[in-house]
C-alpha cells in the first residue's frame, strides 16, 4: 500500500484511502466509520444524495477525511467518476471494499425476470465495475480489494435466489482475481456476512420489484453493524482470503461440506416451520 501519509492520520490505516461502495447506511457506513477512526480517509458512496450527505456530514462533524459520491455502482460510468473523486480529493487509491447490494424476498417460480437480473446486476456488477475502475491505482498502491458476501453464499437459502447467486458469484470472482492477478500484490478477500441488525428503514425487493422491509430474524441471531464492521476492518488489516462470519456461518461451512443432504433436511424443514424466516 502507498506509504504517502494524510496530514493529520493515525492508526493503523493512517495515510490510506478507501472507497466503500453503499456507505450511505448499514454496514457500509459503519466500516466507513471504522476507517476512518482507524486513520484512512474514506470516499462514501450511495444512490441518495440525501442519506449521503447525512452521513458524510456525521463523518466530517467527527473530524474525518471524507468525500462523497452519488452512483448507482452498477454504471460504469458512474463507478470511473467514485474512482475520480478519491484521486482528486486525496491522490491515490490503497482500499476498495464492494458492500453496495439490493437483497430479496422473493421466491424464483414469482419473480420477475427483471427484478432477478435487478438483483444479480447490483451483487455481481456492482462489484466488477468499480473494481475495474478501481484496478489501475489499486496495482499501483499494491492495495486491498474486499468483497462483501453473504453466508447464504456458502449454501442456498430459499426466497434469496438471485442474492445468493450474485454473493457466490463474487466469491468465486475473488479466487480467480487471486489468482491472475498474483504478481500484482493486490490484496483480494471476502467476507461473508451472517444476521446482522439493519437500519429500520433497508429495503429488499419483492417478486414484482416493490421495495419491502427484511423477512424477520430472530434479534439473538444477529451481530450488531459495529462488530461487523470490525471484523471487515481487521479482514482488510490482515489481508485475509477469506472470513466467514458467526458460529452460524461457520456451522453452514461445516455442514455443507461435509453433511451436505443433513444441511439441504435442515433448510427445508425450517422452511414447513419458519415460513416467515423467508417469507
Ligand atoms: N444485514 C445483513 O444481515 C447482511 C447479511 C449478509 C450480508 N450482508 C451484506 O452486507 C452488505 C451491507 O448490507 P446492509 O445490511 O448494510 O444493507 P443496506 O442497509 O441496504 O445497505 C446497502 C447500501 O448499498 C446501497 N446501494 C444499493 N444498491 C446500490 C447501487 N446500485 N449503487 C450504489 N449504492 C447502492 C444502499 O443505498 P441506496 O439504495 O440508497 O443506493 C445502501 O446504502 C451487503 O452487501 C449485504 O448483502 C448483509
Amino acid at each position: 500500500m502507498s506509504e504517502v501519509g494524510l496530514a493529520g492520520s493515525s492508526g493503523p490505516f493512517a495515510g490510506k484511502v478507501a472507497i466503500v461502495t453503499g456507505s450511505e447506511s448499514g454496514i457500509g457506513r459503519e466500516t466507513a466509520r471504522l476507517l476512518c477512526e482507524s486513520g484512512a480517509a474514506v470516499v462514501l458512496n450511495g444512490r441518495n444524495a440525501e442519506r449521503l450527505a447525512q452521513t458524510r456530514a456525521a463523518l466530517e462533524a467527527a473530524g474525518h477525511a471524507v468525500a462523497s459520491c452519488v452512483a448507482d455502482v452498477t454504471d460504469y460510468a458512474a463507478c470511473e467518476q467514485l474512482v475520480s473523486t478519491a484521486i482528486d480529493a486525496f491522490g491515490w487509491l490503497d482500499i476498495l471494499v464492494t458492500n453496495a447490494s439490493i437483497s430479496q424476498r422473493a421466491y424464483f417460480a414469482d419473480m420477475q425476470p427483471a427484478v432477478f437480473r435487478q438483483v444479480m446486476d447490483s451483487n455481481v456488477y456492482g462489484s466488477v465495475f468499480p473494481l475495474k475502475a478501481a484496478l489501475p491505482h489499486l496495482i499501483k498502491s499494491k492495495g486491498s480489494v474486499t468483497f462483501i458476501s453473504s453466508i447464504s453464499a456458502l449454501n442456498g437459502m430459499p426466497s434469496g435466489s438471485a442474492y445468493c447467486a450474485g454473493k457466490a458469484a463474487v466469491a468465486n470472482l475473488a479466487h480467480t482475481l487471486r489468482l491472475e492477478l498474483a504478481e500484482t500484490g493486490v490484496h483480494f478477500g471476502v467476507v461473508h456476512i451472517g444476521f446482522t441488525q439493519n437500519d429500520p428503514e433497508k429495503r429488499v425487493l419483492a417478486a414484482n420489484g416493490q421495495p419491502v422491509s427484511i423477512a424477520h430474524r430472530p434479534p439473538r441471531w444477529q451481530k450488531s453493524q459495529a462488530e461487523v464492521a470490525s471484523i471487515i476492518v481487521r479482514h482488510i488489516q490482515r489481508r485475509r482470503q477469506r472470513t466467514v462470519i458467526s458460529a452460524l456461518g461457520q456451522l453452514i461451512v461445516l455442514v455443507h461440506t461435509y453433511f451436505p443432504r443433513l444441511g439441504d433436511w435442515v433448510v427445508r424443514t425450517t422452511m414447513r416451520r419458519m415460513r416467515h424466516f423467508y417469507e
